[in-house]
């Protein structure tokens, strides 16, 4: 019995070395350590091996067993490693590799962020409204009169319920100051707006806008020329000339508009118009306090600076974007420079 296992051992480890194929192997492992195996025959002897000598012809059987099993998964690895090899044939390696896409975020939203993370170091909240509005808070709050032209329905759209999509994004000054808690209030309210405008290379019907407004006991002019000085600097470069142009706005005294002037290579700079801005004038304050039914916004207590100014021009001005409706073609040989 012991030589018929030495014999099976040596046949098997011949066997074994050569090895072509995951086939072969399995044919192989079936032949030694199968159910009907040569192994399997052997032990089956075991009935005949007298009882003196079971243990150590046990002994025996079990360390072929182990050597043939050790020697399978060797030629497995062996097998693997070979076909692991072949994968790479024809493949150069070293070779540097594709870059997929990542993508990257849209112009409008690069310079928003940047626009609020300046203003937010200022002190200024985010603050958001709804894009459906009541006359109310998008014009008559905002001492807009009846008569005026925004209101007029070629510039807005009406719902037949009366509410309309809100022109600017001034309504938000006024829903925030229904509901604030004290005074002061700095909030930034960048947000879509809508107008029945012609679309060309400056105009889409609907853009977004980014708003501010600051009130307290004591903001002056000053503090709004400082705080829009410093805004646009960040955003422009130090070199920057900036410009405030008396103005009219119903909703502030005195109003400007603001130009800037970008220092140009090479080119004469001109002056482009960015922004509205102005002094809150008192009858929004009033309008806030006869809505809220107090005092806290009381115009003989508090005064406060409002600026409003389109996201789009930001953009177009800070990438030299010459034409407006790029920003929603989402046409991604424009996008990508971005990215
Ligand atoms: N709401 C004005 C506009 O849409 C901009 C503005 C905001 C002007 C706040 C003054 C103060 O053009």
């Amino acid at each position: 019995m012991e030589t018929a296992l030495d014999q099976l051992l040596s046949a098997a480890l011949t066997d074994l070395e050569t090895i072509p194929d995951a086939k072969a192997l399995e044919s192989a492992r079936v032949k030694y350590l199968g159910k009907k195996g040569s192994l399997a025959a052997l032990a089956a002897g075991m009935r005949d091996v007298p009882a003196d000598q079971k243990k150590s012809v046990g002994q025996k059987l079990n360390d072929v067993r182990s050597a043939i099993t050790a020697r399978l998964e060797a030629a497995r690895t062996n097998l693997q490693a070979a076909a692991d090899s072949h994968a790479l044939d024809g493949i150069d390696s070293s070779l540097p590799g594709r870059t997929a896409f990542t993508g990257g975020l849209h112009p409008l939203t690069l310079i928003l962020d940047e626009a609020v993370s300046v203003l937010r170091r200022l002190g200024f909240a985010v603050a958001e409204g709804p894009e459906i509005e009541t006359e109310f808070h998008c014009f008559d709050a905002l001492n807009t009169p009846e008569d005026h032209p925004a209101r007029n329905e070629k510039d807005t759209f009406y719902f037949e319920t009366g509410e309309l999509l809100r022109t600017h994004t001034s309504s938000v000054q006024i829903r925030t100051m229904e509901t604030a808690e004290d005074t002061p209030l700095r909030i930034i309210a960048p947000g879509s707006a809508f107008r029945r405008d012609e679309i060309d290379a400056t105009h889409l019907s609907s853009f977004n806008q980014l708003e501010g407004l600051y009130v307290d006991e004591k903001v002056t002019l000053a503090d709004l020329k400082g705080t829009l000085e410093y805004f646009f600097h960040c955003l422009f470069g130090k070199a920057t000339e900036i410009r405030f142009r008396p103005h009219f706005f119903p909703f502030t005294e005195p109003s400007y508009e603001i130009d800037i002037r970008l220092e140009a290579k090479g080119k004469q700079p001109k002056w482009i118009e960015i922004a509205g801005c102005g002094i809150v004038d008192p009858a929004v304050f009033e309008a806030v306090c006869q809505s809220r039914g107090d005092h806290l916004f009381d115009p003989e207590r508090v005064t406060g600076f409002a600026f409003g100014m389109g996201l789009e021009r930001l953009a177009m001005i800070r990438w030299g974007i010459s034409d407006i409706r790029l920003l929603i073609e989402n046409d991604i040989r424009f996008l990508k420079q971005f990215a």
